[in-house]
């Protein structure tokens, strides 16, 4: 989502007025943008030791790990890379995970960029802070340790963390003659920058483990963007050649994972009458032209029916979101083939109407959707909430946040969702 990362900016530019006594850092903020409950025990297997479970694959509409389908209950965390390259902030990248873990979560998705700006992982192109990849290294070492398995996205759509406005900036500045950032699926100079940025994240050797990342299991899958747009190309060719020639590139270096694109889940125009399903407009991606390319292993949606169809009201938010999840899944199942994600789902406090109920019960149709498709044998096989924090960590609330010692009905909600999915 884009809303997230101006909580963690402010807190940046805070902290470098602090350090600096001024702030140069000229973030901008785009569209949108318990205690556990000792008695709720679950028999989760003891996977603390990943490698010993190698990697996810996927047959058909099914993900499988050691021969048998396998189901995710995850969450989204895209602040771990950063908290954890400072060590006065690590903990709370061990907690989240502690946290995370003791509630059957085993995937979680954060960021494996950070381009230009402060704390950088990639400072300028092909040039990377070192510290601050050892803090990428920390949190996968960490996740696998506690049973949860990674989706690392590479790049943002969204000015936040450097994104496709950063990658462009960079090739400007080398005198290329770029129009707008969407000229960063197109210009050859941009793409081959991004391609180094694939090679130098997946060909990273731990300096924790010593495992390169193309072989650690605990990474799930690679994400090539998050939340791909283009303002420019409605036509969805620009997207679909981008992915079409990063996933050849992706799969170049990397057997072992699995690969997705980042998707929202929009609409395009191979098949028009399936835009029905869109909140109202497109945004230059084609669910289903886009995740028919050979290298994507499995598709992905978000929702955010409170900014998405914010002038409907909350029954046609709930429609909304009870169609385009049903939409989804059925593509997945009858055209695509492939298993599907929800990876980004949540409910702001800032909210019209907000209440933690309200909350609960939303995460619970959710969840509902989810499990009678894994249940009957469909491809949906999981979803990932937006965010979890940890206690401790009010500067990056967005609203969106779950804090586990704060909200014990969510937390449950979360929990039992987990029984249920492993149980499968
Ligand atoms: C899981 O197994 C490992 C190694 O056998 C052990 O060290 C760890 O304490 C176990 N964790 C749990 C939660 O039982
Ligand atoms: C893959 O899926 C097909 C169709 O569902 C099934 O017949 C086959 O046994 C599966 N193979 C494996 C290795 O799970
Ligand atoms: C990764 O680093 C470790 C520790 O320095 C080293 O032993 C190992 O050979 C390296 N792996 C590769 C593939 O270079
Ligand atoms: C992370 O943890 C430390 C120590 O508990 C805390 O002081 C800090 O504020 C936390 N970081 C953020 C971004 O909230």
């Amino acid at each position: 989502m884009g809303l997230q990362n101006m909580i963690l900016m402010t807190f940046i530019v805070a902290s470098i007025v602090i350090q600096h006594g001024n702030c140069r850092v000229g973030y901008h903020h785009h569209h949108h943008h318990h205690h556990h409950h000792h008695h709720h025990h679950h028999h989760l297997k003891n996977n603390s030791n990943l490698n010993d479970y190698g990697f996810v694959k996927r047959n058909e509409t099914h993900f499988i790990l050691n021969g048998k389908v396998h189901y995710v209950n995850g969450f989204n965390s895209y602040w771990l890379m950063y908290e954890a390259s400072d060590p006065s902030t690590t903990i709370n990248v061990t907690s989240v995970f502690k946290e995370a873990s003791k509630i059957g979560l085993n995937v979680a998705r954060t960021w494996a960029f950070s381009d230009g700006g402060y704390r950088a992982l990639q400072i300028s192109p092909g040039s990377y802070d070192e510290n601050v990849f050892k803090g990428l290294d920390l949190v996968v070492s960490e996740a696998g340790k506690n049973g949860v398995r990674l989706i690392l996205s590479l790049v943002n759509n969204w000015n936040d963390f450097g994104g496709k406005n950063k990658y462009v900036q960079w090739a400007k500045d080398k005198g290329q003659d770029l129009k707008n950032d969407d000229d960063f699926y197109t210009n050859p100079t941009v793409k081959q920058y991004y391609k180094d940025h694939i090679k130098a994240v997946l060909t990273r050797n731990n300096s924790i483990s010593g495992i390169l990342y193309k072989d650690d299991p605990s990474i799930f899958a690679w994400e090539l963007i998050n939340e791909p747009r283009s303002k420019t190309d409605y036509t969805g060719k620009s997207i679909q050649d981008w992915v079409s020639e990063m996933g050849a590139y992706v799969k170049s270096i990397d057997g072992n994972h699995l690969l997705e694109i980042g998707l929202e889940g929009f609409y395009g125009e191979s098949i028009p009458e399936k835009k029905k399903f869109n909140p109202g407009y497109q945004v230059g991606t084609d669910f289903i032209s886009n995740n028919q390319i050979p290298q994507i292993d499995f598709a992905t949606i978000h929702l955010y029916p409170d900014q998405w169809v914010a002038s409907g009201g909350q029954e046609a938010q709930d429609a909304f979101v009870d169609k385009w999840v049903q939409a989804h899944i059925q593509d997945s199942n009858d055209i695509l083939k492939k298993p599907i994600l929800i990876s980004e789902f949540g409910k702001s406090t800032k909210s019209i109407g907000y209440s933690v109920e309200k909350r609960d019960i939303y995460f619970q149709n959710i969840y509902k959707a989810i499990y009678n498709s894994a249940s009957n044998g469909g491809p949906c096989a999981g979803g990932l909430f937006w965010q979890l924090l940890t206690k401790g960590m009010d500067n990056l609330k967005d609203g969106y946040e779950v804090i586990f010692e704060e909200s014990p009905s969510t937390t449950n909600v979360i929990s039992h969702q987990s029984e249920i999915m492993l149980k499968l």
